[in-house]
This record gives structure tokens, C-alpha cells and sequence, in this order.
């Protein structure tokens, strides 16, 4: 099977569900935020802190290309598809699966959260962003699966089939 790539929009489920995907086929997962963070030893939040958003976009692109083994699933941050190389390299090395999901189910699922930088913005730049990424998303993706009202179970399921 060829590597799985998730993106999505922030709070699109994509590290729950690359987590199942790989439980569910036993593939390793990697998730390039984790990995991010292993790497330059710093929380996502204190490296756009520290250096700003366009070094994270650097370290998130090296830690793409260091993800090239076969069969895997990688689970993405929201912005990979902000650099034509990620997408350029993941639709070369694998198949991307895009979880596409509202902005109001997005807005549901991270009303609490503080731990991502670009989410503490205020809800007008966070639409403006939404809307933009959507179409890289939907240009990017080989697949796109919908997860609104769905469970994780469900869309775990709904993957699994498109390779069976
Ligand atoms: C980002 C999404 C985050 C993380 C960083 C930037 C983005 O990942 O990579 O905070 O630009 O959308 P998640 O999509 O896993 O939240």
C-alpha cells in the first residue's frame, strides 16, 4: 500500500485518525507536528513564539521529506499545504486523503484551545484562513472524506474501504 497522507484543516481529526488508521492496518504512524517537536525540542507554539510562523514552515518541511517510507500514514499539520513542495512531494510519494470538515464543526471541536497558534486569532482571520486552505486542500487531495457528523470509527472505516 502507499504511504497515506491526512490534511485538513486544524481539528479535522487528522492525528486521531491516522493514530486508528494505524492500529486498524498495522502501519506505523508518524505525525509531523510530534515529530516537529522531537526533533527541534521545542513545543509547536514556542517555536512560532521564538522564531515565527516561517521557520515552523521550514522544520515542517524538513520533517515531511524525512517521512518518505512506503506504507505508511502520516498525519500533517494544517498548514503542509501552505509550501507547493509538500504537496508536490506528497502527491509524488504517496496518496493524500483530505478530511474535510466545516467551520463550524472546526469551531465546535477547538473552542478551548490554546496550544495552536494560528487558532488564537480572531474569528474573522480565522475564516479568512479557512476559506483560503480549503482550496488548497481540495487541489492537493486525491480523496476527500467528509467528517462532519461522522465518528471517528466511521471515518476510519469509510479510508479503509477506498483501499480494500
Ligand atoms: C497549523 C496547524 C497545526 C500546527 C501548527 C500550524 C496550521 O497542526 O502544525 O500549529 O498552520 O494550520 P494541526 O492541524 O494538527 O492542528
Amino acid at each position: 500500500m502507499k504511504t497515506l497522507y491526512l490534511i485538513g484543516f486544524m481539528g479535522s481529526g487528522k492525528s486521531t485518525i491516522g493514530e486508528m488508521l494505524s492500529n486498524m492496518l498495522c502501519l506505523p504512524h508518524i505525525d509531523t507536528d510530534h515529530m516537529v517537536e522531537e526533533v527541534y525540542e521545542q513545543t509547536i507554539a514556542s517555536i512560532f513564539q521564538n522564531y515565527g510562523e516561517d521557520t515552523f514552515r521550514v522544520y515542517e518541511s524538513e520533517v515531511l521529506k524525512k517521512t518518505s517510507q512506503r506504507n505508511h500514514i502520516i498525519s500533517t499539520g494544517g498548514g503542509i499545504v501552505e509550501q507547493k513542495e509538500n504537496t508536490q512531494y506528497m502527491n509524488d510519494t504517496g496518496c493524500v486523503i483530505y478530511l474535510k470538515t466545516s467551520f463550524e464543526e472546526i469551531a465546535k471541536r477547538l473552542e478551548d484551545d490554546q496550544s495552536r497558534p494560528l487558532w488564537s486569532q480572531n474569528l474573522q482571520e480565522k475564516k479568512t484562513l479557512f476559506n483560503r486552505r480549503e482550496k488548497l486542500y481540495e487541489r492537493s487531495a486525491d480523496k476527500i472524506i467528509y467528517t462532519d457528523n461522522k465518528s471517528t470509527k466511521e471515518i476510519v472505516e469509510e479510508i479503509k474501504e477506498l483501499f480494500v
